[in-house]
């Protein structure tokens, strides 16, 4: 007996989603983290509290309640859904893979905008998925003819990202509108980053039953160890997402934890503001640093483009790796030769960038 002769197709053509960590090196305090779009402006001791708060609320002898509830049941409340409009799951990525057994099995088409994030088309290839891919425009922006040319009648999944990943661009309302009318299948619009952003589309749930609306705890509100991610759609489509779900699929620590933070919006809100106000901040700043010209931006992240032609962002990441400074070179990208993605920090955490940018750029 061999093992590959096994293993299921699909995994044996998957290869490990790659996710380069500080954690083989020793996370010291000199890191600088500013290349997985979490939120450090959010301060840890109120995280703390929240935290132990929780866990002496809880039991964890008992099972956690099932699919989330407790959970669904805060963020329904919050948001002024139904709780069976909201799913809850091991972060946005875990909703993905849900979306994709139910609507995707071998052979099935889904749709996927680039340059996006990638685990839309990391999930589709495990179930078998096709992913059919369209350009964004010039401008970052939908070319939604391009899109709806790339649409086939078996096309059942459709991915936007709004504000996209790396991009940083929200795009126009009008143009994801008529992706919902026109497109003949489910359009999944991931809102990780909207906190940050001018509008939200989930109260379109309403208004489309194909919308599918993809949120994150690990963006805004500085939660991304946690692993809380939700979606907002129809009903019906949330109950087919809660077939496929192991029922005890949400710790009960996550839950509780979440229910206070969310008693506690306003905290979180002011945070939002602070992380809004400094990524325009840092994007004046970049505007006057000699060879990089950044992208404005919707999200808690910055991309820019190295425009010193004796330089890659491959180089300029490694030389800002070695001031212990880490970002993501997205060069390799179509559309973003050259082009890192900068999380938005507190302001120190910014200048200390900004200065090893610039040395980075003279070496
Ligand atoms: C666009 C986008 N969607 C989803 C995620 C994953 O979110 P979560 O941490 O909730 O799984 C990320 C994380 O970087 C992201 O950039």
């Amino acid at each position: 007996m061999k093992i590959e002769d096994l293993v299921q197709k699909e995994v044996r053509n998957l290869s490990c989603y790659e996710v380069e960590t500080i954690l083989g090196r020793k996370l010291c305090e000199k890191i600088v983290k500013m290349d997985f779009n979490e939120n450090f402006a959010m301060p840890r001791d109120i995280i703390e509290k929240l935290l132990l708060d929780a866990c002496r609320s809880i039991d964890v002898r008992a099972y956690p309640p099932p699919r989330g509830c407790m959970a669904v049941k805060a963020i329904s409340t919050f948001l002024g859904f139904n709780e069976s409009e909201i799913s809850v799951a091991n972060g946005a990525d875990e909703v993905m893979d849900l979306l994709m057994k139910v609507f995707v099995r071998r052979g099935s088409k889904v749709l996927v905008v680039e340059p996006t994030f990638p685990m839309y088309t990391f999930f589709a290839q495990l179930y078998g998925g096709k992913t059919v891919t369209s350009m964004l425009g010039p401008n970052f922006e939908l070319d939604v003819d391009a899109i709806l040319k790339k649409a086939e009648r078996d096309t059942s999944l459709l991915f936007v990202c709004s504000p996209n990943n790396p991009t940083g661009n929200q795009f126009r309302e009008t143009d994801i509108k008529r992706l919902l009318q026109e497109f003949n299948g489910v359009v999944v619009v991931d809102e990780a980053y909207a906190d940050f952003a001018r509008y939200s589309v989930i109260n379109w749930v309403r208004d489309y039953e194909n919308l599918a609306v993809l949120r994150s705890f690990s963006k805004a509100f500085g939660l991304a160890g946690l692993r809380l991610g939700y979606l907002v759609s129809n009903s019906t489509l949330v109950k087919y997402v809660q077939r496929v779900m192991d029922p005890f699929n949400l710790n009960v620590i996550t839950q509780q934890l979440i229910t206070f933070a969310l008693q506690n919006w306003n905290y979180f809100e002011e945070r939002i503001n602070f992380v809004v106000n400094e990524r325009e901040w840092l994007i004046d700043n970049l505007k006057r640093v000699d060879g990089v010209t950044p992208y404005p931006s919707d999200a808690n992240f910055i991309l820019f483009k190295v425009t010193n032609g004796n330089l890659t962002s491959a180089i300029v990441k490694e030389r800002l790796e070695n001031r212990n400074v880490l970002v993501k070179d997205r060069g390799h990208l179509p559309l973003l030769e050259n082009c890192i993605r900068v999380t938005v920090g507190t302001r120190n955490m910014n200048k200390t960038f900004l200065s090893a940018l610039k040395e980075s750029l003279e070496e």
